[in-house]
């Protein structure tokens, strides 16, 4: 138990790092398989500890932030990713699991879809028309790609007259390995792969160079619409190629159990086809079990992705090199000789952390394996031949600020103790702090905030609010003009209001990423409220303590961090400063505002048709908060067959008691 709570702490780290790398620094440390990797097998503990899934809160994320310069548009229901497996049995359990989930009885019934490696696309239609178009961005913003869109020629403009009203149509768009090739061919830039070619020409500020390339694309599933347009996926597939779409001509629909032969199938075919594929999508045909099935995280439970294996080369470790985290993590990563890795020429690979390096014994001056895919940076798998060089030593003191690094017994990553003294550190917090999922600040990114943090206009988080009274120094210095002064200052003015869960999230306290933040906001209410709480739980076996621990998702280790934060003199000194400078608008529960659940408190009880991960996670989407156990803080306790002393408890102190069916009534399904 010890043991996989370690690794699975040392997983979170990777991935945490990972998501931080490619969504906030636009800078990718890992391949896609290498993230899939630490992911699956975080998944894998989990599925064997579930109550360590309340630490999982890195697992969470999704997606890659708009690219300024193109209007966002903001999906009407966001745009998610899929979960992945890479081996038969795997892919068995992944649908094991979700009979379990359900209570589903025999085979499922399956659509095989070939991945298409090309950038996935929201295609809105009203009054039958075609109005607006956009990239994924993070899922739940995208970039306003209409006029490039446009420039498909194969795109349906207008759909017959028995479509909906209104409707979504979600699809990725490629380039053919052809049109690729031409491209690259024809002009000086090169593109790395047909995705990033199809991604460069489809994000022209400028149409008329999409225009000009060529990209193509699959429809393949649904949005929002206003009146439902199939019972089925395999309905819904054709109903689309009858309106005019491309839609992928290998789709099938198959039995579970034929899931390996398909696999294997389209992996002889994929050199063969046209454009390339990175794996084949899976998907429940049935659309009823589909809504039943919902979403967990950032991912359907009605589809997954069997991922083909990543693509591999060999290289010189030439140099190990030590970058410092926002918590003061110490993260290795090796410099190597740029070597060519399926397309894409690869120069940086991560090393994770002191005992990786130990582990597979890389060395300077080692040829290593590397693993790829996609175009980000690989990981390594191992030593092929030695240089003879010495053992790396990690360093123990931290190579930014010089302070001791240290390393806590149960941790994997040694850390600057530097804290907010070390540069890196405070530098990364207040990247943090202005990025996109925080306060969002336009113009605040790594570059500005290492400059300004240099210039000694800033120590902590508050004193962004402060840059607008350098604008005039701002505006004279190298690279800036009294314009992109005034903008920053304008971007600054424009984030003095901020939602709670942003503002926790913004905060960049230890393990508390945009779940955890949204589950203290939601449960709070209110700045005042959850700062007081904090600060009185910082005493183990207070009421407020108590209260942290019993909320659905926040365990042990969480609410230590939380209240740690609270202990320290600086941290209450930035929140004091910041209160000045911002106003943090009260929570709005997230789920269905006239939901009858929204902020109640839960208890299912008793046998129920459904199984009880269903009831809960549909409890959990309609805003309410699922306890095990039946207290005066519960709102409604839903009884099912044979239920026990929690239904007695429930009449003793009055609560409402729902039967499944008045659940069911009152939850709309
Ligand atoms: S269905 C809720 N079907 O793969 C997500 N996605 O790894 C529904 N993709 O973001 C997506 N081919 O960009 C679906 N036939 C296919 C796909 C496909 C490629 C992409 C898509 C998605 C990503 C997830």
């Amino acid at each position: 138990m010890s043991n996989s709570k370690n690794r699975l702490e040392e997983l979170l780290a990777r991935i945490e790092a990972a998501n931080a790398a490619y969504h906030e620094h636009d800078a990718p440390e890992i391949t896609d398989a290498e993230y899939d990797a630490l992911r699956r097998e975080a998944e894998a503990i989990l599925a064997e500890h579930p109550e360590l899934r309340e630490d999982a809160e890195a697992l969470a994320q999704v997606g890659a932030k708009p690219a300024a310069g193109f209007k966002k548009l903001r999906h009407r229901t966001p745009m998610l990713s899929l979960d992945n497996v890479f081996a038969a049995e795997e892919f068995a359990e992944f649908w094991r699991s979700k009979s379990r989930f359900l209570g589903h009885e025999g085979a499922w019934e399956l659509v095989a879809e070939p991945k298409i490696d090309g950038l996935s696309i929201s295609l809105t239609y009203q009054g039958q028309k075609f109005v607006r178009a956009a990239t994924r961005g993070d899922g739940a913003e995208g970039e306003d790609v209409t006029a490039n869109i446009l420039t498909l020629r194969d795109l349906p403009r207008q759909l017959p007259e028995d479509a909906p009203e209104f409707i979504e149509i979600r699809g990725e768009v490629y380039m053919t390995k052809a049109d690729f090739l031409a491209l690259n061919a024809a002009q000086e830039r090169q593109f790395a792969n047909p995705r990033n070619a199809a991604a460069g020409s489809l994000r022209q500020l400028d149409a008329s160079i999409t225009a000009k390339r060529k990209i193509s694309l699959f429809a393949y599933a649904q949005g929002e619409s206003s009146a439902p347009v199939a019972a089925t996926h395999c309905e819904y597939l054709q109903t689309l190629k009858r309106w005019g779409f491309d839609v992928n001509p290998l789709s099938k629909l198959i039995p579970e159990g034929d899931g390996e032969a398909f696999q294997n199938g389209i992996g002889v075919a994929r050199g063969t086809l046209p454009y390339d594929i990175d794996g084949v999508v899976y998907k429940v045909n049935d659309l009823a079990l589909q809504s039943r099935l919902g979403f967990v995280g950032r991912a359907p439970r009605w589809a997954c992705a069997w991922k083909f294996p990543a693509e591999k080369a060999t290289t010189l470790l030439e140099a190990i090199e030590i970058q410092v985290g926002r918590t003061g993590a110490l993260t290795p990563r090796a410099k190597l000789a740029p070597v060519n890795v399926g397309g894409v020429l690869v120069t940086y690979a991560t090393l994770h952390n002191e005992d990786e390096i130990g582990r597979k014994n890389v060395r300077v001056g080692d040829v290593v394996e590397l693993q790829r895919a996609g175009d980000v940076i690989p990981q390594i798998l191992g030593v092929v031949k030695s240089g003879g060089g010495e053992a790396y030593v990690f360093p123990d003191h931290c190579p930014v600020c010089g302070s001791l690094a240290v390393r806590a017994d149960d941790d994997v990553v040694r850390r600057c103790t530097g804290g907010l003294s070390c540069p890196a550190q405070v530098v990364e917090r207040l990247i943090h702090f202005c990025s996109r999922l925080a306060f969002d600040i336009e113009g605040c990114g790594e570059k500005t905030m290492q400059e300004f943090y240099a210039a000694g206009w800033l120590h902590n988080a508050a004193d962004i609010f402060t840059l607008p009274t350098h604008e005039a120094e701002i505006a004279k210095r190298e690279g800036w003009g009294p314009v992109s002064a005034a903008k920053l200052s304008a971007g600054i003015a424009a984030r003095r209001e901020i939602g709670l869960e942003r503002f926790i999230y913004a905060l960049g306290i230890r393990r508390i990423g945009e779940n955890n933040a949204k589950l203290l906001a939601r449960h709070y209410g209110s700045y005042a409220a959850w700062k007081a709480a904090m600060i009185a739980g910082a005493e183990i076996g207070s009421d407020a303590r108590l209260e942290l621990g019993s909320i659905s998702g926040i365990g042990p280790a969480i609410a230590t961090d939380l209240v740690a934060f609270f202990v320290e003199e600086h941290n209450l000194h930035t929140l004091a400063a910041l209160e000045r400078e911002v106003r943090v608008l009260d929570a709005v529960s997230a789920a269905a505002v006239d939901s009858p659940f929204a902020g109640k408190v839960m208890v299912f009880t008793g046998t129920l048709t459904m199984a009880r991960p269903e009831a809960k996670a549909r409890a959990e989407t309609l805003g309410a908060k699922v306890t095990e156990s039946v207290s005066k803080k519960t709102d409604f306790v839903v009884v099912g067959e044979d239920a026990g002393s929690k239904a007695k408890k429930a009449a003793e102190l009055g609560i409402r008691m729902l039967t499944e069916q008045e659940f069911r009534d009152l939850a709309g399904f």
